[in-house]
């Protein structure tokens, strides 16, 4: 072996140790624990997000393209999950609470542990709600004239509440979050966004 080469393997040789030592031995972390403790200053009750439910395991099995009789039973396990109403009784809220919830990303971040600010929806990082706002995802359709192309029939209003309630009973491995199953949103939010997609009056439906 040339002197070059000889040196390069040695190189190699300490590269491996020293990989061998951050692989786990004694003393160091597990990947789980590493992840749990680098999320801190988070609202209680952060820990239960690190761990998958049924829904989840199935989505990130199949990586979010379940099999059509997978897709068949998250959306029938979700559909069967309970679904709580506002204790007001109605369901389309205040638009401009609607609004303002829509555009608020507070919550479920590092750092956002105010107890007295409620998480938002986050709504406009992945739809187009209103036209007057130029900052839009597009993840998810457009939601624009929501209420104007559909109508407000009973049908539409429960679809629409249950589907922000918990998006994955009516569309399996879906990117929507499930914001009233996992509390992100509390059900007189849901009904304020319901409000802002179906008020006549609505930004949305102008
Ligand atoms: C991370 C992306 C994402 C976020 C955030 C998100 N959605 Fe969605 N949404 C989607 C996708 C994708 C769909 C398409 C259907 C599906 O996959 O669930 C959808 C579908 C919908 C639908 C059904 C539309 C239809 O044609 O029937 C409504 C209503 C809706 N979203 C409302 C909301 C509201 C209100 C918020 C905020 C609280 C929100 N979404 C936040 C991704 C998102």
């Amino acid at each position: 072996m040339k002197p070059k080469n000889l040196l390069l393997s040695a190189g190699a040789v300490t590269l491996l140790v020293g990989c061998g030592s951050l692989g786990g031995s004694a003393g160091f972390p597990s990947a789980e624990q590493a992840v749990a403790s680098s999320w801190q200053n988070m609202q209680p009750g952060w820990e239960k997000r690190l761990v998958q439910d049924d829904t989840q395991k199935i989505c990130s099995a199949a990586r979010d393209k379940p099999s059509k009789a997978d897709a068949e039973r998250v959306e029938k396990m979700n559909a069967a999950m309970k679904v709580v109403y506002p204790a007001s009784g109605t369901l389309i809220g205040d638009w401009k609470r609607g609004e303002a919830i829509a555009q608020s990303g507070y919550g479920l971040r590092v750092g956002d542990n105010n107890p007295n600010q409620k998480p938002g929806g986050n709504c406009y990082a992945c739809h187009q709600m209103t036209k007057q706002e130029l900052s839009y995802g597009t993840l998810g359709p457009g939601l624009n004239q929501y209420g104007k192309l559909r109508g407000n029939s009973e049908a539409i209003v429960k679809y629409t509440y249950d589907k922000i309630y918990n998006s994955h009973a009516f569309s399996a491995c879906s990117n929507m979050p499930r914001f009233g199953l996992n509390g992100i949103l509390q059900p007189e939010q849901i009904a304020d966004l319901v409000g802002l997609l179906m008020d006549p009056k609505s930004p949305v439906n102008q």
